[in-house]
């Protein structure tokens, strides 16, 4: 009884994230190159509306706080930053892996993310990682090698580079604080405010 009236206490909560979208053609792209280079039966990519270069992870925060958290985001706009893709990787690094994400080359997006995770962190939304900030795209995650395994599926064909023009600089103009639903199918990002970034 005492849990039931402690759960009916809490209040609503959402689970949030802050991230630079990329370009439709940049997502257009990795769609395009994923039909083949992530065909793999145990990846499962990513949907377009779902990549996106991870900022700030929030996790679940009282919904009350989510036009605060959106007014911070506003305030730590910078620079539209340039952003180069890289060929993927798998994390973790070693063993087998988990998801394959491609990693950003961007100095500006390092400043954009400073900026916001100041920002949030002091207003008290957000814990600083005590890991390096990795800018990345996550293109695909692992299915589990079996029903209720927590161990990730062996690839039969990791993804291969990615083609030439892909790696290209382009550049990012908007930012989004978005609301991660969690589905059995995979999560699901809501996008909550949007700014676009000069
Ligand atoms: P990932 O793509 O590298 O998994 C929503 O979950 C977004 O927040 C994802 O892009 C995810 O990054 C990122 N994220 C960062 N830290 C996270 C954490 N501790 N738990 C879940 N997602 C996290």
């Amino acid at each position: 009884m005492a849990v039931v009236a402690k759960e009916r206490l809490k209040s609503p909560r959402a689970r949030l994230f802050v991230a630079l979208d990329l370009p439709d053609e940049l997502r257009e792209g990795i769609v395009a190159w994923g039909r083949e280079a992530l065909a793999d039966p145990a990846l499962r990519p990513l949907a377009p509306e779902s990549l996106h270069i991870t900022l700030a992870f929030l996790g679940y925060r009282p919904e009350k706080e989510t036009e605060r958290i959106a007014a911070v985001v506003r305030e730590r706009v910078g620079p539209a930053p340039w952003v180069e893709l890289l060929d993927p990787e798998q994390r973790p690094p070693r063993g087998r892996a988990r998801l394959y994400a491609l990693p950003a080359l961007s100095p500006g997006v390092e400043a954009l993310q400073e900026g916001v995770a100041q920002g949030l962190a002091a207003e008290g939304f957000y814990e600083p990682e005590k890991r390096p900030f990795w800018p990345h795209v996550t293109v695909a995650r692992v299915r589990p090698e079996g029903r209720g395994s927590r161990r990730p599926a062996v690839l039969a064909s990791p993804p291969g580079k990615l083609p030439e023009g892909m790696s290209e600089a382009r550049v990012c103009r908007r930012m989004t604080l978005y609301r991660s639903e969690l589905q059995p199918t995979g999560a699901r990002y809501v996008p909550l405010a949007q700014v676009e970034l000069p």
